[in-house]
């Protein structure tokens, strides 16, 4: 099987490109690279001794996808490409919606075009909003509280009309809990450019030497040390997720949700330790107010993707702690 991956130089792309390559499907990227670097293609040779087909596209752009369809046999899409700073979103909102959701449209109308049914959609746990209590099921409601966030959910809206207007349309929302770590190469991760906005790029930050200090954003949280918790999950487990979520798009039609996490929650100050204890570097920090639209706790109730796709997350905070550095100490 062929599968196009929009956005897959990007940090949940490559590793995803990575895992199908060693599982033997066929991978195609289209990326415009506006926040990921072109060796990142290189770098996911090195690590599978595979060839990728990489085009330099703007998959908002009707012509390339179509050319890219045109001349690469693809069965299945999985949608990474997009914006995804939730504080850059509320300042460039039109920026968001058009970039957001131009993108999936234009992907969606050449897989028309060529017939390809298909498609997989990175969704995040965003959509749970700020009023479900833990875990979140997939059958919560949804709301948000940026339009980032926004975007994810008329994405999943458009996703859910789309396959249940075309009977053979096979679609996978797949909501991310809060992805981190690194391939255990050292070769590929996060290098988010400017400051990092999310925790773990941070502390790898810090660790390096360069930023000074992490600022824990608020520590009167209703959690049991006072700062946020969250599902991390190590982006390995996540690539898993998604090949699992592509074999089963291939056998069932129709629109199906399900949480990628691990089910477990940590404190911003549990990160902080088990970084430290992971890596022997000593991580310094601050307490600051809280930043606007944090919520206590984000977790998600994995039993759904366990049951039906057969996954779930095998790797702990420790790996994803470790492998982070193991990334991060080789970035100039
Ligand atoms: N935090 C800090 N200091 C920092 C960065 C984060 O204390 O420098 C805290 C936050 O307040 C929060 C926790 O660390 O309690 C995690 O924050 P992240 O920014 O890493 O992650 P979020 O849970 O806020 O956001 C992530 C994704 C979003 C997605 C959301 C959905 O980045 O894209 O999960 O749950 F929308």
């Amino acid at each position: 099987m062929k599968v196009l991956l929009t956005g897959g130089a990007g940090f949940i792309g490559s590793h995803t490109c990575v895992e199908l390559l060693s599982q033997g499907y066929d991978a195609v990227i289209a990326d415009n690279f506006c926040n990921s670097e072109r060796d990142v293609i290189t770098r996911c040779e090195k690590i599978t001794g595979k060839k990728i087909a990489c085009y330099d596209a703007d998959v908002a752009d009707k012509e390339a996808v179509s050319s890219i369809f045109a001349k690469e046999k693809i069965d299945a899409v999985i949608h990474f490409a997009g914006y995804k700073s939730v504080p850059e979103s509320v300042k460039l909102p039109v920026m968001y919606y058009r970039n957001n959701l131009d993108t999936t449209l234009t992907v969606l109308e050449v897989m028309k075009e060529f017939g390809v049914k298909i498609f997989v959609f990175s969704s995040s746990a965003t959509v749970y909003g700020d009023k479900n209590p833990v875990p979140f099921t997939e059958d919560m409601p949804t709301s948000t509280t940026n339009p980032y966030g926004t975007t994810k959910l008329f994405i999943e809206k458009i996703l859910t009309d789309t396959a249940a207007a075309d009977g053979e349309m096979s679609v996978v929302l797949l909501r991310y809990f809060n992805p981190i770590g690194a391939h255990k190469s050292g070769l590929i991760g996060e290098n988010p450019k400017g400051i990092p906005n999310n925790l773990m790029p941070y502390i790898a930050q810090v660790a390096s030497g360069k930023r000074e200090m992490l600022h824990v954003y608020g520590n009167d949280f209703n959690t049991p040390d006072g700062t946020g918790v969250r599902d991390y999950i190590h982006v390995e487990d996540l690539a898993k997720g998604h090949v699992k979520a592509l074999e089963y798009a291939a056998k069932n039609a129709g629109c199906e949700i399900f949480n990628l996490g691990t089910g477990i929650g940590y404190s911003v100050l549990d990160i902080v330790k088990a970084f430290e204890k992971a890596n022997g570097i000593k991580i310094p920090y601050v307490i600051d107010p809280r930043r606007p639209g944090d919520i206590d706790e984000s977790r998600a109730d994995v039993s759904k993707a366990a049951k039906i796709l057969g996954w779930k997350a095998e790797k702990n905070l420790d790996d994803m702690c470790a492998d982070t550095w193991n990334w991060q100490k080789n970035i100039k």
